[in-house]
């Protein structure tokens, strides 16, 4: 079992087809160079010393590409920790999901919520706000990640233009890099205030291409799923086949390998091949697009 990374290949030798079929359900990471690149710079921003301008990131990128599962990952290399000498317990980074429209209220009680922190509804909101930055202060908080930016500056001109003051004034109060992610739009928001967009670096984590990068993720991938037999990805045309009908986005690669590796087992072939690649049940994200408009 030489294509197979060591612990996969116990997997193939130990587990039952069932089991086997389990494991490839289960969540996993593939480092790439994207993600290795922007890992490096969020660590550069975690490690940033304090000024009153500090850097800030936008991670932009269509979605089912990879944004979520990357600050996941740096956040859970970051974890909190109580501190021996104070007993105090210490938030490297935070990372918080946007509520889904632009409310200030909401955005404090979600930061609250992930901090533990109770709140009353009919707290005021500057004294949440307020809370909210000695809260964070007091956790010697180095980095607020906030996915699904976009939900906060969706609405009006004038409702983007609030809260993109809202970030403002907490990056100033707390001297901290923001991260933010998501989709196009919240770049194009970002972009209508010249004194944001000067602090946000963009960073995009592109469609994938039929490159290297793509060559070294299917061979990666090819590693760590349980089948017996070599399907060779990087060979042929399944590179190829499997590019097209992914789009480009890693999700809807991993997904594609994920059903034929289960259609693989099943139908006793254990290797990917065009034709299990043709007979799995799968629709390309444009097609199922299309399919809701019908
Ligand atoms: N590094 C990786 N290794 C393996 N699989 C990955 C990796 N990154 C992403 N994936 C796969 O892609 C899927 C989508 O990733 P993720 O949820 O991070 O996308 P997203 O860009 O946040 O999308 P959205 O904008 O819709 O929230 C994951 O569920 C996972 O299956
Ligand atoms: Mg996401």
């Amino acid at each position: 079992m030489k294509h197979l990374h060591p612990r996969t290949a116990k997997i193939v030798e130990n587990f039952t087809d069932e089991n086997r079929i389990f494991s490839i359900k289960k969540p996993k990471w593939i480092g790439y160079t994207h993600a290795h690149t922007i890992l490096k710079k969020l660590e550069n921003l975690r490690d940033y010393p304090r000024n009153l301008r500090m850097p800030n990131l936008l991670l932009v990128g269509d979605s089912n590409n990879g944004k979520t599962i990357l600050l996941n990952k740096f956040t859970e290399e970051n974890k909190s920790y109580v501190e021996e000498a104070s007993q105090e317990k210490r938030i490297p980074i935070l990372m918080i999901q946007a509520p889904p429209d632009p409310d200030e209220k909401r955005f404090y009680n979600t930061i609250l919520e992930s901090l533990f922190a109770p709140y009353k509804s009919s707290e005021k909101i500057e004294m949440r706000q307020q809370r909210v930055i000695h809260l964070l202060r007091k956790v010697q908080l180095k980095m607020l990640i906030i996915d699904e930016i976009h939900h906060l500056l969706a609405g009006t001109m004038a409702k983007q233009r609030s809260f993109l003051n809202v970030l403002k004034y907490l990056a100033n109060e707390l001297m901290i890099p923001f991260v933010c992610s998501g989709t196009r739009e919240a770049l194009h928001a970002i972009q209508t205030d010249p004194q944001l967009a000067n602090r946000f670096e963009p960073k995009v984590l592109p469609r994938w291409q039929n490159d290297e990068d793509y060559l070294r993720l299917l061979a990666s991938f090819e590693r760590i799923l349980p089948l017996k037999n070599a399907s060779l990805l990087i060979e042929n045309s399944l590179a190829s086949t499997i590019l097209l009908k992914s789009e480009g986005l890693i999700g809807e690669i991993s997904k594609i390998l994920e059903l034929s590796s289960i259609l693989a087992i099943e139908s006793g072939i254990e290797k990917i091949n065009q034709n299990i690649l043709e007979n799995i049940d799968y629709t390309p994200p444009s097609e199922r697009k299309k399919m809701m408009y019908r």
